[in-house]
């Protein structure tokens, strides 16, 4: 291969999602919005497990990891999008662009195994309710978010190792808003079939296998509740569902962006969005919203709040 140094790119240029100054303000204050919501949201979330024993269970403190990692998340992508509706040239530094891309793989990645551990969590109480405290004690509970540290770093890692390898030798324009895998690969000067199979198993069908294993394994868990109607059984019923809905808005878009050929399609960036900046605003409330035990602990707080304050 030819080293060419005039030629190596340095930095990268987001297409973006709108051209027009109009819409950039628009979507700026749309995803400003969003973004904060995303972070308070989260934050109380993460605060109300930390200080309210009423939810110091293995349930809500993966809940509590699972909605702090949505706030790291959002905030390695937000802010470099907001700037970027506000400049005019909207571009990264090829650093920039293998940090948010090892980031955004890191967080997903412990995001994925946090969802597998919980369905695993939902299974132990559902069918061994009284060994349930026992089976997911402290230490097992942080062996394994420690174990998704683990296996979300090595998914990352793998993944930055492969592309800063690639040569980039122009066009630099990326048709997206963040620097991802699928369009990263698709700049590189070299023939990428075999870089985007890999990128394809490690990514997509990673996540699809798991995606498929946590349907089947809701599905048998419903089943199991609708066969006996216990005490408690709207409540699981609804902790079920709520996990059935996060797991589907994190795994369905994921699916679609890297499990196939890396070429675009017109839906892509609808989907980028939604993956990146609604799921984890919507996470916070499908469970505050929907949990009697978050709504409780929330009551709490406002009445202390209320009466620390004349
Ligand atoms: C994450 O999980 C660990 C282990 O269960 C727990 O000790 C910790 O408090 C959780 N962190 C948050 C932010 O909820």
């Amino acid at each position: 291969m030819e080293e060419d140094n005039n030629t190596i790119v340095t930095e990268f240029v987001f297409l973006g999602l709108a051209t027009s100054l109009e819409m950039k303000l628009l979507f700026f204050a749309i995803f400003l919005a969003i973004y904060g919501a995303t972070m308070v949201g989260n934050l109380l979330i993460v605060g109300l497990v930390a200080y309210e024993p009423l939810l110091h269970v293995p349930m809500y403190f993966f809940l509590g990891n699972l909605s702090f990692l949505d706030f790291c998340y959002s905030s390695v992508m937000a802010p470099k999008m907001l700037v970027g509706f506000l400049s005019r040239a909207n571009t990264i530094t090829y650093t920039g662009c293998i940090s948010q891309i090892f980031f955004f793989h890191f967080i997903g990645g412990i995001k994925i195994f946090l969802l597998v551990i919980m369905a695993y969590d939902r299974y132990v109480a559902i069918f061994y309710p009284l060994r349930y405290m026992t089976i997911m004690n402290r230490t097992v509970c942080a062996g394994v978010v420690g174990a998704s540290w683990v296996g979300g770093l090595v998914h990352s890692i793998v993944q930055v190792a492969i592309i800063v390898q690639l040569p980039f030798c122009g066009p630099s324009v990326l048709d997206n808003f963040y620097c991802d895998v699928p369009q990263v690969v698709k700049l590189a000067c070299t023939n990428t079939f075999l870089v985007e199979l890999l990128m394809v198993s490690n990514s997509g069908l990673v996540t699809l296998m798991c995606f498929v294993v946590l349907l089947i394994s809701y599905s048998f868990l419903l089943a199991k509740l609708r066969a006996g109607s216990a005490s408690g059984y709207n409540k699981a019923i609804s902790t079920c569902a709520s996990h059935i809905a996060v797991v589907t808005l994190v795994f369905g878009p994921c699916v679609y962006i890297y499990l196939r050929p890396f070429c675009s399609f017109p839906m892509d960036k609808a989907v980028s969005v939604l993956y990146t900046v609604v799921t984890p605003v919507l996470n916070p409330f499908i469970y505050t919203l929907r949990n009697r035990d978050f709504k409780m602990a929330l009551e709490k707080l406002m009445r202390q709040k209320m009466k620390s304050t004349p």
